[in-house]
């Protein structure tokens, strides 16, 4: 089989690395790709958001099957095109992307079928939206534009001033295009955050792993939010309780809504949830692997990812093995000076003190350690000089360093041991990924 895999990042590097392990594959594009795709993959510098560019690709190279993942070209319809073209896709329509491109659709969605979210209004007047925060008088409030703004439209405004400054620069200075034109205002909800990825056919769900996402960028929750900083997997406060809960009140109930809204999902969709007091909440919901969730989830995957894609888009999802290893898994993202903010690109990345002197023993390596790491690259290019390769930073969020164990606790220590082998100029990561989530696990014991 000939796969075309859409994507650019350590979950895409994941995602290609476990599709390549399937003895049916022949060849895999990847688009754009990265450092670290390359040794799975042929990369083609086509970027992600330019679905006409990628759906001529497929159809000259006759690909079998596509997988698109990142969230733009969902949104944009890549999908669709696709399918019309008769490709089969991993990857929902542009109809069911909307649970993610539009925070208004969502939230009313969720109302309409009875599923447990923070209340809100939206707004796209600027003085009706301040106008309400005024009125509420209750901090923190959250203040979410309408649309798609690369993790950053999201705004948990402290007092008045800060509330006016996010509803300014969204809906008046236009901060986030089009995207901000209408935002939400919801409630701000407290608890542990859960994320659960789930595999979905169009009327079938088959949940993942549960992990835990670390969104800001500080030790201790501290700083702006980004993509997220680092994960954990699974999440001991996704107890079996919580989870019957949430299959039976929010995955079936949104699954089914779908279809009556004529926007069948299939895919990955990514529930976003909130533990609260008061029971489990949705924040929010993704039309995609979640990144860095899938790279720290994936590697648990027992079955094989492609046949469960494939499964997924021939509405068969109930019929195959979709199977965890015991353990724990825990990603620890390697991060450019400066990320979320401005940083630099370009720097070296030494990889010797983890897998050797030779960048080709590096790469025949597949950034993986006898002792269960493995260094997906986020935001990499690869210059390929003579012989040899050398790996540059090319992004925010750089590398993603994975470990698997028996338990939590070694998947943490492993992780960080590999991470503090790595070195560029002026990166840092969060030392505290898994914290949280080892607190709960003594608690529980
Ligand atoms: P979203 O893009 O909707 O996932 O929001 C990004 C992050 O902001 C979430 O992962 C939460 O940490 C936080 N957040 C979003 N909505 C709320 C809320 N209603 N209450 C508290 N925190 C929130
Ligand atoms: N890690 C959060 C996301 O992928 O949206």
């Amino acid at each position: 089989m000939k796969i075309l895999v859409v994507g650019g990042g350590g979950r895409e590097h994941a995602i290609v690395k476990k599709i390549s392990e399937n003895p049916k594959v022949d060849e895999i594009y990847a688009l754009p790709g990265n450092g670290g795709i390359e040794k799975f993959a042929k990369c083609v510098p086509t970027a992600a958001t330019d679905i006409e560019k990628i759906v001529d690709f497929a159809v000259s190279c006759k690909v079998d099957f596509a997988v698109v993942t990142p969230d733009d070209p969902l949104i944009m319809g890549c999908a669709d095109l696709l399918r019309d073209k008769g490709i089969a896709v991993f990857g929902p329509s542009k109809k069911a992307a909307r649970i993610e491109g539009s925070k208004s659709y969502s939230k009313a969605f969720m109302k309409k079928y009875g599923i447990s979210t923070a209340n809100y209004e939206e707004f796209t007047s600027y003085e009706e939206a301040l106008d309400y925060v005024k009125s509420q008088n209750t901090y923190p409030t959250v203040i979410k534009a309408d649309g798609p703004a690369l993790g950053k439209g999201v705004i948990i405004a402290k007092d008045e001033v800060e509330a006016d400054a996010a509803l300014r620069s969204m809906m008046k200075e236009k901060a986030f295009g089009a995207s901000g034109e209408k935002v939400v205002i919801e409630e701000f909800l407290e608890g542990p955050e859960i994320t659960v990825l789930a595999f979905c056919d169009g009327e079938n769900i088959r949940p993942m792993l549960s992990s835990m996402d670390h969104k800001k960028v500080g030790d201790g929750d501290v700083g702006l939010n980004t993509g997220g900083m680092g994960v954990v997997a699974p999440n001991p406060f996704y107890t079996k309780d919580v989870e019957t809960e949430v299959y039976e009140r929010i995955m079936l109930p949104t699954i089914k809504g779908l279809i009556k809204e004529e926007a069948p999902f299939k895919g990955c969709i990514y529930f976003g949830l909130m533990l609260t007091k008061q029971g489990v909440k949705v924040i929010e919901y993704n039309c995609r692997f979640g990144d860095p969730e899938a790279q720290t989830v994936l590697p648990m995957l027992r079955s094989d990812l492609l046949d469960i894609m494939i499964a997924t888009e021939e509405g068969r999802i109930d019929k195959v093995h979709v199977e965890f290893k015991d353990g724990a898994s825990c990603c620890v993202v390697i991060a450019s000076g400066g990320y979320p903010k401005e940083y630099i690109k370009g720097y070296d990345i030494d990889f010797s003190e983890l897998f050797g002197n030779s960048p080709k023993a590096q790469e025949e390596a597949g950034f993986e350690t006898d002792g269960g790491v493995t260094v997906f690259h986020a935001g990499t290019t690869v210059i390929h000089e003579n012989d040899d390769s050398v790996y540059r930073t090319n992004g925010g969020r750089v590398l993603n360093v994975v470990a698997t164990a028996d338990t939590l606790e070694e998947a943490i220590g492993k992780a960080y041991e590999a991470a503090r082998k790595i070195k560029f100029k002026d990166m840092f990561f969060r030392n505290d990924i898994g914290a949280k989530a080892m607190e709960e696990e003594r608690r529980k014991k």
